[in-house]
Formats: structure tokens, sequence, C-alpha cells
């Protein structure tokens, strides 16, 4: 069994700025925090002491220290909603107290974004999975199109009206709007159903159907897709049975398009510098899967690969 969060994951940014310092008595912090937390609108419906459970289990002689369950039952019930039921094993919010000398307390908690991110790793072959409280920013065309037109994407998935497209990680439905109208049938593939939720929100066009499930599960026969595109998200999928699953889906002539953030760009837009991929490093893990690579461009900030299935 796996556990929910990856303590690995926690950098010191996640705790750090989420840290102060207490100078009073440790009954008075634990106080004084509970009431910061009722006025934002927390409940703590669990408490509970480490140091006396195991001072008292394990004789530990440890200095006081005390951990606070917060929760906004609100903010609680929306996240359950936005990630399938997956954040329970995180909740609640909790919040820590300990004495680090007689009078003088440190108070820290994890912050939501490192929650969120670590089960969303967990649900996504750890990698990180846009936020989809960031939808929106998937909307704005003209920094849309700043790093990919749309002329551009269709030049290189290259639709006909005969073909069966599928679009990897489709988010907000931004780019398989502009493939749809030159495709036949179209697949938008996202393994985060609040996602689309959002696309039919919007108003998805009649022939494209919304397949929830990670890209390394693809639920189409063999040979069922003549050409799959990928716009932003390789960064965030990248596996070797994610690659196979896509290599499987695609027909004898499959094409497939990748345009990502470039681990060459300048880190200004999209994901930070570590968690992007180079041109070269994409087409390697493509060529291992059985393409063979008819375009690579290396941009700015983002690369473009043409494959096919050799
Ligand atoms: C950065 S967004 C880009 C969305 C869209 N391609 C665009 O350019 O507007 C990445 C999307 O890929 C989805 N995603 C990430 N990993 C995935 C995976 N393994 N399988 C399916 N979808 C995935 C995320 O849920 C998110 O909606």
């Amino acid at each position: 069994m796996t556990l929910p969060i990856d303590p690995a994951r926690l950098d010191e940014d996640d705790i750090g700025t989420k840290r102060t310092r207490l100078e009073m008595g440790h009954e008075e912090a634990v106080e004084h925090v509970r009431r910061v937390f009722t006025d934002a609108g927390f409940g703590i419906p669990v408490e509970f002491s480490p140091s006396e459970l195991l001072n008292e289990k394990v004789d530990a002689d440890r200095d006081p220290y005390y951990v606070l369950g917060a929760c906004n039952p609100a903010i609680a019930d929306r996240t359950l909603d936005a990630t399938d039921n997956r954040t329970g094993g995180l909740f609640p919010c909790n919040v820590v107290v300990w004495e680090e000398e007689p009078g003088m307390q440190t108070v820290y908690h994890v912050s939501m974004r490192a929650r969120r991110r670590s089960v969303r790793g967990a649900v996504t072959m750890g990698h990180h999975t846009f936020d989809v409280d960031d939808a929106d920013k998937l909307e704005e065309t003209a920094w849309r199109y700043r790093f990919l037109s749309a002329e551009e994407l269709l030049w290189a998935v290259s639709p006909s009206p005969e073909h069966t497209v599928a679009d990897l990680g489709s988010g907000t439905g931004f780019y398989t709007d502009d493939v749809a109208p030159h495709a036949g049938e179209v697949y938008a593939v996202d393994v985060q159903k609040a996602m689309h939720e959002y696309y039919q929100e919007k108003g998805a066009p009649a022939n494209v159907e919304l397949v929830t499930t990670g890209i390394e599960d693809l639920p189409f026969e063999t040979d069922a897709i003549d050409a799959a595109f990928s716009t932003m998200t390789y960064h965030e999928f990248a596996s070797d049975d994610a690659l196979a699953a896509i290599r499987r889906a695609l027909g004898p002539a499959g094409r497939l398009a990748i345009v990502d953030w470039t681990a060459t760009g300048t880190g200004e837009n999209g994901p930070p510098l570590d968690e992007r991929y180079t041109a070269d490093a994409a087409a390697d893990a493509l060529r291992d899967h059985g393409f063979g690579i008819e375009h690579e461009a290396t941009r700015s900030e983002t690369f473009l690969l043409v494959a096919t299935v050799e």
C-alpha cells in the first residue's frame, strides 16, 4: 500500500512560509492558534499531543508538542469534489505548536498547495498536475497563442474529417476547440474530472467526446486513433506506461504532435524548469517507444515534436 502523501515531496518552502514563532507559554500558544483559526472560519475537529502520547507510551521525554487539526467545512467539501474524494487522507490541515524552549513556541502548518501537489502526484505517477483552480489561465487566448498558435498546431497534427484524433491532457479544451472543426471524431482525454466539467460548462463541440482517464490507461482499441496531440502536458504525463499506451492506440500511419515547455526556456512562464524536458529528451523517449521523429524544434520557451509510428 502506498501513502497518499509523499513526505519527500515537501520542501522547505511548503512549511517555511507558514512558520512563525510565538513568545508565550505552550498552552497559551495552543489557545492563541485555536482562536486565530476559528476566527478565520476553521473548526478544530481533531487534536492531540504527540509529546504526551510518546512520553507515556515509549518514555520519549519530549518537550511539549501539540497538533491542532483545522478544517474549513466548505473548502474541505469542494476539495473532496475536485479530487474525486482522494484528499480525505490529508484531512484535516494539521497545525503544529512545538516548544523550542520555555516561553518560545514554533508554529507551522503544511500549505494546501503542497498537500494538493502531493495528492495529485500520487494520482498521476508522481508528476505534478495542472491545478484546476487555475483553469481560467488556460483560456487566456493572447497568452496561449504566444507560445503555440492554432495554425501551428493544425500543421503539426494535420487532422482531416476522416480522422479520429485524441487530445492527451485536454484541460479546458482550449486547443481541442481548434482541432475539432478539422477532424472527424475527437477524444478529449484528461485525468481530472473537474477539467472536463469546466470544458462541458464552456461548451464542447458536438464531435468531441470527453474521456476521463490517465493517458497511461487509455481505453481505446489498438490502432483506434489516427492522430494524437498534447499541448503543454508532456512534462506531467511522461512515463513509459503513457508512451506505450499512446503507441498502442495509434494506427500504423499514426501521427503524434507534442508541444510543451522546454527545459532550456527561461522559466518565466509555465512550470518550473526542473519539471520540464528538452526536445531531445522527449524525442529519445518517443523513439524508444517505436516512433520516428519527423520534425523537432526548440523555440525560446517551448519545443514542438511531430512523430509518426514506425
Ligand atoms: C497544463 S494543462 C494543459 C491543458 C491543455 N492541453 C492546454 O494546453 O490547454 C495539463 C492537463 O493535463 C492533464 N493531465 C496531466 N497528467 C495527465 C495524465 N497522466 N493523463 C491524463 N491527463 C493528464 C491535467 O489534468 C491538465 O488538465
